[in-house]
């Protein structure tokens, strides 16, 4: 099967021009002006973004946490990934506290096997690290293709990991040529703060942004970079939200250190304020917790300045009742937000749109460098000769309303409600296959493939 995409404008993170593009298969074969080819399909994409599809490298589908499940799965939670343009996503095998990684990652094929729409990988979560973690760290990298390593330093009691764990993880890692990535806030610190506000009383979602203040994530994210420059293992903090932490990955540039950063969406656009209307605050309960517009500020020129790469979601909804679990205690409201749909519109409309960062820009943090640091560039996040043929037709001009009664997440409200949007994706391309058009999905359940990544570069 070739088809043609005829009269577009081409968007990668480092060009712009105008071309067509033949694929053939599941690949790009060639890219030429005006190619003179026979295909089987023919797109006409005037007026059109031809862009790489979307990588999100923080998603969690069907996960276990806090006493329930994330309610998208990897049928409902991939599929609407790709209604929003992104084709790649990477989740978290979460290892059982004494249990092998190996355990953990049987659950997670078990639960993604055949039932994705769009293509995966996973990060390996590692919660308990023993001698017995430690002998399967080259099989995961080198058998499994999966060569990077989560880290929690907060969820005391559940996934958190002490600094010696930490330490003797990072060591074995760069050993093996992988990457660690982490939720990097002081566990200590908010778990005595959670347990402060709870015995003052103090039980609304506020007192969930209260637990988890700035200080908390400047201090881990500084702690994180001095251990990873000290073992020289490459790192990688998720879900970055503020001055602070960014100021310590600043800190690190002076060593000529390179700790990848990666803020979500929500980070971007949202603040704390959301969480003063009372318990409709539990909406955006997710940690770290929104912070304040001072910090947006920093996130965006973080992004300009290079030192912000990727713009990921945290993808990790629950429904309204799932929230509810928390109404008498903050601590226990199930933590996360929906965005896996609404990730490339909402940055391209309030960054791009607004003047904030450039098209290539954009198309650098919503796909390329997460495709570059974890070790699938270039068959993902680039339109290029040989590479996967996961395209998105993006229309810059089309104005649309974002709204739970249109999106296709499996939850029942939008975090963003009612946020007029400029561009839409109108048809998305996944190795080949017309997977979203006409606001409909062209592909199956398990149309998914698990994408092997190789060991990581260090470079972007
Ligand atoms: O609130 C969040 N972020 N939920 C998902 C788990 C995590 O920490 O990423
Ligand atoms: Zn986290
Ligand atoms: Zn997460």
């Amino acid at each position: 099967m070739r088809t043609l995409l005829k009269n577009g404008r081409i968007i990668t993170a480092t060009d712009d021009y105008r071309a067509d593009v033949l694929i053939d298969g599941e690949v790009i074969a060639a890219i030429g002006n005006a190619l003179t080819v026979t295909a089987d399909k023919e797109i006409d994409a005037t007026g059109l973004l031809v862009m790489p599809g979307g990588v999100d490298p923080h998603v969690h589908l069907d996960m276990p946490f806090m006493g329930t499940f994330s309610s998208d799965n990897y049928e409902t939670g991939t599929r609407a990934a790709l209604f929003g343009g992104t084709t790649t996503v990477i989740d978290f095998v979460l290892q059982k506290q004494g249990n092998s990684l190996k355990a953990a990652l049987d659950e997670w094929n078990s639960r993604a096997n055949g039932t994705a729409v769009g293509d995966y990988s996973f990060h390996m979560a590692v919660t308990d690290f023993n001698d017995n973690t430690k002998g399967e760290i080259q099989g995961i990298i080198e058998k499994e293709g999966i060569t990077s390593f989560k880290t929690f330093m907060a969820y005391k009691g559940a996934l958190m990991i002490d600094d010696r764990q930490m330490v003797g993880l990072m060591q074995e890692v760069k050993k093996q040529g992988g990457l660690i990535n982490v939720h990097a806030t002081n566990g200590d610190m908010i778990d005595y703060l959670v347990a402060r506000h709870k015995a003052e009383g103090k039980l609304s979602p506020l007192y969930h942004y209260l637990s988890q203040p700035e200080v908390t994530e400047a201090e881990a994210s500084a702690r994180f970079a001095d251990m990873a420059h000290y073992t020289g293992c490459p790192g990688y903090i998720v879900h970055l939200t503020c001055e602070g932490a960014l100021n310590a990955v600043r800190q690190a540039t002076r060593r000529n250190q390179k700790v990848f950063v990666e803020t979500c969406i929500q980070y971007l656009l949202l603040d704390a304020s959301l969480y003063e209307k009372d318990f409709e605050g539990a909406k955006w309960v997710m940690s770290p917790p929104l912070r304040q517009p001072k910090d947006q500020a920093t996130l965006w020129a973080g992004i300009n300045q290079g030192l912000v790469n990727v713009v990921a979601t945290d993808h990790c909804p629950f429904k309204w009742e799932q929230k509810l679990m928390g109404q008498h205690d903050f601590s226990k409201i199930p933590n996360g937000h929906p965005a896996i749909e609404n990730r490339m519109e909402l940055l391209f409309s309030e960054g791009v749109n607004k003047g904030k960062i450039t098209l290539n820009k954009y198309v650098e943090v919503a796909s390329t460098n997460a495709a570059k640091i974890f070790g699938m560039f270039p068959r993902k996040g680039t339109i290029a000769v040989g590479s996967d043929a996961d395209i998105i037709l993006f229309d810059p001009q089309e104005k649309h309303t974002l709204s739970a009664s249109t999106h296709h997440m499996n939850v029942d409200y939008s975090a963003y409600e009612g946020w007029e949007v400029t561009g839409k994706v109108k048809t998305v391309l996944l190795r080949g296959q017309v997977a979203i058009d006409n606001n409909q999905c062209h592909v199956e359940k398990g149309y998914g493939k698990f994408i092997k990544r190789n060991k990581v570069e260090g470079k972007i």
